[in-house]
């Protein structure tokens, strides 16, 4: 099935106004390659009804499945391992703190005393990856008066389908077996079938919502933890800068975003100071005042 020239122009600009996704000229083969098996599961004949059906018909699930195609939803356990390594070694520390902090300026206030977004979750693999992590360090910090419910994950994606498959928590044995250990596994998953089931306890720690990174997210609210990994690079720079812009008001003073190891904000933002640690930088918010979205003063209140 041949993608002509015209074809792909639309498809491009049509994903771009969608999403952000940025397709370059040298790209047009791997569209084509790419979008093929979706032209065929959904019974089109060609390319052309492709962008009648996703543009003129506004087939949500059709647009969701061409997203998902170009950008892949590749993600698995604890991927990369050492950014993982970095939230429980480095941020989590820090984040106790902050929750001794909050708590002793305002002890009556209930709910979480600190926000985490993982933006471009995907199918759930990474969220849930830090709400074990969460979990293991609230066990070991009990005695500080430190629980799991000190601590909120929102877990978001473009793609409804992503999503839906996030919220069931429910996982296959190959996915299983991609990252995530032995110990991990027995102690925050049951058997369903011949998948997996994550345990109430982690699946109940995080909230999974909509939003597209192309669009005005700030209304989110404020946070001490952005995970935005391996998606920035399929957006154009002016894109990028605006994610990046918004990502910066959103995060209270002393904030970490963290991004894909291929992933940097040079060029993008000197709103944020680099802090290796080990194999991974994290971004550390510069802002002297509190976040515009953040009602945590560090004063007495
Ligand atoms: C490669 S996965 C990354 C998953 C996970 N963050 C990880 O690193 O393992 C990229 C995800 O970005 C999502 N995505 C693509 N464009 C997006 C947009 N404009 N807004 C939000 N999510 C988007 C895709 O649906 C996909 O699930």
């Amino acid at each position: 099935m041949q993608l002509t020239t015209q074809e792909f122009n639309e498809i491009r600009n049509y994903i771009f106004k969608l999403s952000g996704i940025e397709i370059r000229d040298e790209k047009q083969y791997l569209v084509q390659q790419r979008l093929e098996p979706v032209v065929r599961s959904f019974g089109l004949n060609n390319f052309t009804d492709l962008i009648q059906r996703m543009t003129i018909d506004g087939d949500m699930r059709l647009r969701d499945k061409v997203i998902e195609a170009i950008t892949t939803n590749e993600t698995f356990f604890f991927r990369d391992i050492h950014p993982f390594d970095t939230f429980s070694n480095y941020i989590l520390p820090e984040l106790g703190e902050r929750i001794k902090k909050r708590k002793s300026l305002s002890s009556g206030r209930k709910g979480a005393k600190v926000s985490i977004w993982c933006a471009a979750s995907s199918t759930g693999q990474e969220p849930y990856s830090l709400a074990m992590l969460i979990s293991e360090y609230a066990e070991t910090n009990k005695y500080a008066g430190i629980g799991t419910n000190d601590f909120s994950i929102l877990a978001t994606d473009i793609s409804s389908e992503v999503l839906a498959k996030a919220i069931s928590g429910e996982y296959t044995e190959m996915e299983m077996g991609r990252g995530l250990s032995d110990y991990m596994k027995k102690k925050y998953f049951t058997r369903k079938g011949p998948n997996w089931l994550v345990d109430d306890t982690i699946q109940s720690m995080v909230d999974f919502r909509r939003v597209n990174l192309s669009e005005t997210f700030v209304m989110l609210g404020g946070f001490d933890v952005i995970f935005c990994r391996n998606v920035l690079i399929y957006f154009s720079d002016d894109v990028k800068k605006k994610i990046i812009d918004q990502f910066d008001q959103m995060l209270s003073d002393n904030g970490f975003l963290v991004l894909g190891a291929c992933e940097s904000l040079s060029m993008v933002s000197n709103a944020f100071e680099n802090v290796r640690h080990n194999e991974t930088i994290v971004y550390k918010s510069k802002k002297k005042q509190p976040a515009r979205f953040t009602d945590w003063q560090e004063t007495a209140p």
